[in-house]
Formats: C-alpha cells, structure tokens, sequence
C-alpha cells in the first residue's frame, strides 16, 4: 500500500510562506498557513494575495477552492499536519544584527501546540537565520514549550529558501537544490521523503548537512550574489570614465567565461530588496561578533550605497543643478515584476534627488501604493508613464518593468520639457537615443 503524504503547515505567511504554502498545495499535499495577522488572513482566505507575485493569485484561488490550502491564525492547527515549516521574518535591529523575536515567538507557540500531540512532528526552519540559531534558540524553546526532546517524537531541520520575487512560484516549483541541515537522520530522511514526493522522485541536487552549515549556505549565497552586483557595478562606474567603453559589452564577454557566468551581472542603480541589505548586515555583524571583519561584504554594501549618488550625478552632468527642476523616476519597486519597495534602490536615489530641491514625480505600475505609505507626499505619483514625463526637465529610468522597456525615444520626447533620459537599469540602446541627452550606468561618454 502506498504510504499516505504527509500534510504541512507553514506559521508566517510572508512572501516565503505564502508562496511556499500555495505551491505545495498546488502539488496536491494538504497545507496548513497560519499567520497571527488576522487582517491578511481574511484576504488570503478571499483569495488575494497581499502583496505582487506572478501567478500566485490564480494558484491561491485554484487550491483554496479545491480545500488543499487552509488559512488561519490559530496555531494550534499545526496538530492536524505532519510536518511544520517556520517562514516568519528576521528582520535587523537598529545595529544591522538578526532580530529573532518573531521566530522564538513562533517555535514558543508551535511547541506548545504540539506538548498534546502523541504522533511524529516535524518541525523545518526555513526563515533566513544566522548559523547556529536553528540549535541554540529554535531548539530549546521548542523542547521547552512541547515538553519533548528533539528524536523520536520530534524532528528538526534548517532547510534555508532560495526563491526570488517575482518568480517566486516557478522558484519553488523547480528549485535549482534543496538544502537540509539535521543533526538527527530520522529528520533529514523525512524531509527528504517530503521533496521526494513533492519532485515526483526527481530531487534537485540535494545537500544534507549540519543545521549551522545549512543555516551558512543562505548567507554565502546572497552575500556572493550582492557581491557580483557590486562588483559590476564598480567595473560600470570605471566603464563611464572611459569614452567609448560599454559596460554591457564587457559583461557579455567576462559571462562567456564558465568560472564568471553571465547572470546576475547587469549594471545598475544598485539591489534592493528584503533580503540583500538584511542578510548582509546580519553576517557582518555575526562575523564582527565572533572576531572578523568581512572588508569585502562592507565593500559590497558601501558600493551599493554610493550607488544612488552615481545615478543621481548622472542627472546632474544634464542638468547641472537639480534645484526645482522637475524630475520623472520610472520605477520605485527594487525590481520589476514585485510591488515591493524594501530597500529599493528608487527610494535612495529620490531621497538624494529631494535633498538637492528637485521636485520628484515618479511612476510605477505596481508600486505606487507601498510607496505612498513610505513617500507620502514628499513626491507627486502619476497614473501612467507618459503624465510622468509631461513637462520633465529628466527622467531617470530605475526600474526594469517590460513597460518601460517598450518605450521609445520619440515617447519620451513628446512629452518632456527637456529631452534628457538617464537609463540607471541599461534598458535601451543608445543608438535609438541618440537624438536625446542618454546617459546611461556604465556607459562611457
Ligand atoms: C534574493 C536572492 O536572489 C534569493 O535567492 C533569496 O532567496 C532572496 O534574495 P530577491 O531579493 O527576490 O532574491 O531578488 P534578486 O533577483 O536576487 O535581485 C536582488 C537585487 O539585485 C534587485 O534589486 C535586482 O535588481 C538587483 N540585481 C540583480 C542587479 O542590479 N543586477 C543583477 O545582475 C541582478
């Protein structure tokens, strides 16, 4: 007889969790989320999604429809399923170090739901924590709160997330691997048993481990991505010294090579997001706590930093001063295809931009109302890219929406009061441009 899958249940319905929770549903398993916020419970409960993700409406509504998904905000449902990932938050605190309030409130309430409980659970740490907090913190409030012993009743495992926004559903339907961190086997094969079923046999590149190496590998890997931003951006910001030098150019060609690749190598205004800035804050500090100083990581994030400034000195090398001159910025969220503004590079550049006395109105055709809450009425938002631009002295391009991609010189010229353009995202060519003042990041002029 075939043996019954396992139901799962997700405590944080974040964009890792709810994502994560709608994707196994879709693979049939029976899945559980649970969120203490009892507002966004009721809206994903109508089926709508809190927050800009492609595709996760349509399968929220499919699987909430079909009773694969539940929603709640009462933990103690976790008792029904088999196995529990935590996906709360781990925000910074003020000195750039993890705050863990979130997930040590989780495991207290996950234990204490589960102290009843006299079959096998599961508990699987997938919120992005510093290396040794799944042992030293999850493990003892939870062996505390449910009165058991991680072993043969209670099960524990890192099992970090990989996903993007923006293709976050594809993400975790087909993982690149799956990392799982156990120092007790019955845990990992359970985990693995989960992803096995949920592959249909066909596991990505698996890797088990220690929790604290697994708990590393998530750090290692935003912290090398946010490093290869910084590193082409620093080689744009010399390519613009230099007449006649393309930075695009010289990423395709350093791509070809298979020890450099050609990914996460386009020149920009520098990453934003949930996760960079967070996780790199957290290392450095963990790192700086345990006696090292990670130069290359403070680099990284410097050069992000200083990274606004060089767009926001790209329109004044067209405009001189930026003092009560009208200022277009197409696109706030930190990428396109996400309505997300965490630490999106737009806020930093508009903030530079207001300083020098520029009167900013900006566009974006997701954003507008997470910016709203942030910007206020510090800006103007306008309902389309063409108002944005109407009687523009610049307009700084800051994200890569296909929207604005498919904009032409002459749209922009239209409706400008000056025709000058700064491509901080390297959307264009600069050929079909040439009739305007285009500069663009790490282009040479
Ligand atoms: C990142 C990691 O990629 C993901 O594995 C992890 O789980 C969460 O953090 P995400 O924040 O969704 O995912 O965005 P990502 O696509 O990695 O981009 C991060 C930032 O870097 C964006 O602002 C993006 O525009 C910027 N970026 C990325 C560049 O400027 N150039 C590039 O070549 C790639």
């Amino acid at each position: 007889m075939r043996k019954k899958t396992a139901a799962v249940s997700f405590i944080g319905l974040g964009y890792v969790g709810l994502c994560t929770a709608t994707v196994f549903a879709a693979k049939g398993l029976k899945t559980v989320g649970i969120d203490i916020d009892k507002d966004k419970v009721n809206q994903i409960a109508a089926g709508k999604p809190p927050f800009h993700e492609p595709g996760l409406a349509r399968l929220l509504k499919t699987t909430l429809r079909q009773r694969r998904l539940h929603v709640t905000n009462d933990t103690t449902e976790v008792e029904k399923t088999d196995i529990t990932f935590l996906t709360v938050g781990t925000p910074s605190k003020p000195d750039g170090s993890i705050d863990l309030t979130y997930i040590t409130n989780a495991a207290r309430d996950l234990g204490s739901a589960l102290r009843n409980k006299d079959k096998y659970h599961l508990v699987v740490v997938k919120s992005t924590v510093i290396p040794g907090t799944t042992t030293s913190t999850v493990k003892p409030v939870l062996e505390r709160e449910s009165g058991k012993t991680i072993g043969p009743d209670l099960g524990m495992c890192t099992n970090p997330e990989f996903l993007k926004e923006g293709t976050a559903i594809q993400d975790t339907f087909s993982p690149d691997k799956i990392v799982i961190g156990s120092n007790d086997p019955k845990s990992a094969n359970r985990l693995k048993l989960l992803y096995q079923r949920f592959h249909r046999g066909k596991l990505p590149p698996t890797i088990l481990t220690t929790p604290e190496t697994a708990e590393m590998i998530k750090y290692a890997s935003n912290a090398f991505l946010a490093t290869k931003v910084s590193y082409i951006n620093t080689i744009a910001n010399i390519c613009q010294t230099l007449p006649g030098v393309n930075v695009e150019t010289v990423a395709h060609a350093i791509g070809l090579d298979p020890r450099i690749g050609p990914l996460f190598l386009k020149a920009g205004p520098g990453y934003g997001g949930s996760c960079f800035h967070k996780d790199l804050q957290a290392l450095i500090n963990y790192s700086n706590n345990n006696g090292y100083e990670p130069a290359l990581f403070r680099a990284t994030e410097e050069v992000n930093e200083e990274q606004a400034s060089r767009v926001v000195a790209l329109s004044e090398k067209l405009l001189g001063q930026l003092d009560h001159r009208r200022i277009a910025v197409l696109g706030l969220s930190f990428k396109k295809d996400t309505d997300d503004i965490r630490e999106a590079a737009s806020v930093r550049v508009i903030d530079r931009l207001r300083k020098k006395g520029a009167h900013v109105v900006a566009y974006d055709p997701a954003a507008v109302p997470n910016a709203k809450k942030l910007l206020a009425n510090s800006i103007e938002f306008a309902e389309d890219p063409y108002s944005a631009l109407k009687g523009a002295d610049c307009c700084i391009v800051m994200t890569e929406w296909d929207e604005f991609r498919k904009l032409k010189a002459k749209d922009y010229q239209t409706q400008m009061r000056l025709p000058n353009i700064v491509d901080a995202r390297r959307l264009y060519d600069p050929e079909d441009f040439k009739d305007m003042n285009f500069l663009a990041v790490g282009l040479g002029s």
